[in-house]
């Protein structure tokens, strides 16, 4: 079997999981995350880089690099969905090179605050998961194997 790879991504401020806003993200901490996406990706023989950043710059490198390695992109981008046209250019170049990025989100952005419900990342995505918590992960995983 080839095993694919994916680079799961995550945006400022999700290192705070946790402790951050329990209501609305959950309980669970980024490391907890992590442990479930790397075994998910196990069960599904997904090759998984899982990182996360407060930095535009970084996150924007990172994107290069699954482009350069012809790598699939799981990517929450946490504010940065909502303004970063930096990040969307970077996006639109992991879907223009043929291979695949989902934007997840732990909650719904749609059922949120107003400048929740625009996303410059969706026009460029593959599609879109969100409002599932760490689900939303393990669906995008499974996504990119069908
Ligand atoms: C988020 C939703 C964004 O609006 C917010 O800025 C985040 C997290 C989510 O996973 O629900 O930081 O991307």
């Amino acid at each position: 079997m080839t095993v694919s790879r994916v680079y799961v991504l995550n945006g400022p401020n999700l290192n705070r999981l946790g402790s951050r806003e329990p209501d609305i993200y959950g309980s669970q901490t980024l490391d907890n995350v992590a442990g479930l996406v790397t075994r998910e990706a196990e069960a599904l023989g997904l090759d998984v880089d899982f990182r996360q950043t407060n930095d535009e710059a970084e996150l924007i490198g990172w994107i290069h690099e699954a482009v350069d390695r012809g790598a699939d992109v799981v990517l929450n981008p946490a504010a940065f969905t909502h303004y970063s046209y930096a990040v969307r250019d970077a996006c639109a170049l992991v879907t223009t090179s043929g291979a695949k990025l989902i934007e997840i989100h732990l909650s719904n952005p749609a059922g949120r605050e107003e400048f929740r419900h625009t996303s410059v990342i969706a026009g460029v995505a593959t599609g879109t998961i969100a409002g599932f918590g760490s689900d939303s992960y393990l669906l995008a995983l499974r996504a990119l194997t069908m």
